[in-house]
């Protein structure tokens, strides 16, 4: 089949014009599930009042959010006005969640500038109320470096909690298995070796992810025009050990619907939003799709494609080797 992308939307003002007609929400509005169980926003996670009115009455138990990194990249803003931002989404995070919560946050950290803004936004969490909890580390299958560096691979997850949330576990244990052999210990008089030894077939995680796979166009999962999607299988990871069923989970920077699809598939309910309609639209569609055809994604097309069938003059560059285009965008 012939791989028809989106190309990569949010700096393309020419493509933006053309696909916003075709965006059910303008900033301030909300997409109400017809089934009842999710809502998705239009808003900017940094004003309070949009976003209780997107809360309302539900009381989320856990918050996964992955705002923009504030990498060159992006629109760079100063170490403090960044920071200054965070605290208020996360402020907000803390009037909307039930009082006992768990709040996940990805982060960057620039290994070119003081690795921020990952030990500013630890430090100023120190004034917050949550419990510092876990520093997680995903590991990318692509990364990008030098040859006068070591190659950057990793993403950040921040893991906090206030009160005293769920955390389950058994959804630690991977599929995965131990990735090295050879760790012997001696059991009841026998040797053994450290597969014999684990609970089950398989392994805890632990804080250092290196089995999920990063999203790439040939995945079903893929979503084309958005630069920024976390795989499902860590978002699902996540929710399994820190809700429970029929729970409310929020994310306030919704981009692919990431939260939104993990959310329906483990039988939770989702509040997310993003400041930008194309996003918004785009979770929305996602989440009709993954209904209607079990599709976590489009694999070979796009969210727009029946409004606009082919975008293929600027899709040849942007599809297959992004990573080496555009390195550092491809990692928030
Ligand atoms: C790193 S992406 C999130 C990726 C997402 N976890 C996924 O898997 O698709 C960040 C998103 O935040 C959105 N965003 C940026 N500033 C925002 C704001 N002030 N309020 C809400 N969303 C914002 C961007 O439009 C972008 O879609």
């Amino acid at each position: 089949m012939k791989n028809n992308p989106l190309p990569r939307l949010d700096d393309d003002a020419e493509l933006r014009k053309r696909l916003l007609p075709f965006c059910r929400l303008q900033r301030g509005e909300i997409w109400n599930d017809p089934k009842g169980r999710h809502r998705i926003g239009c808003n900017d996670a940094a004003d309070s009042e949009q976003i209780q009115n997107l809360v309302a009455d539900a009381r989320p138990t856990l918050a996964i959010h992955d705002p923009p990194y504030n990498l060159v990249a992006f629109d760079l803003r100063s170490i403090d006005e960044f920071i200054g931002w965070c605290r208020k989404w996360v402020r907000i995070t803390t009037e909307v969640t039930a009082s006992d919560a768990s709040l996940y946050v990805w982060l960057g950290a620039d290994q070119n500038d003081g690795f921020q803004p990952l030990p500013d936004f630890m430090l100023m969490m120190r004034d917050e109320p949550y419990k510092s909890r876990s520093f997680i580390t995903m590991r990318n299958q692509r990364g990008y470096g030098t040859q006068k560096n070591w190659m950057a691979v990793r993403q950040e997850l921040l893991y906090y909690t206030k009160g005293n949330p769920v955390f389950n576990v058994d959804a630690e244990y991977t599929d995965i298995p131990k990735i090295l052999r050879g760790y012997y210990k001696e059991v009841n008089g026998r040797r053994t070796e450290n597969f014999e030894r684990s609970k089950s077939d398989n392994i805890r995680a632990g804080n250092v992810w290196v089995d999920i796979q990063q999203v790439f166009y040939r995945m079903d999962e893929n979503v084309s025009g958005c630069y920024a999607q976390k795989p499902l299988k860590c978002i699902e990871r996540i929710i399994a050990a820190s809700s429970n069923p029929g729970d409310v989970v929020i994310d306030f920077f919704a981009h692919s619907g990431t939260t939104l699809i993990a959310a329906e598939k483990l039988d939770r309910r989702c509040i997310t939003t993003d400041i930008d309609p194309i996003y918004a639209e785009i979770c929305i569609r996602r989440l009709e799709r993954f209904r209607k055809s079990g599709h976590e994604g489009w694999q070979n097309g796009h969210p727009f494609e029946s409004e606009i069938p082919s975008f293929t003059e600027s899709a040849e560059d942007t599809s297959h080797d992004q990573a080496a285009v555009v390195p550092q965008k491809l990692l928030f």
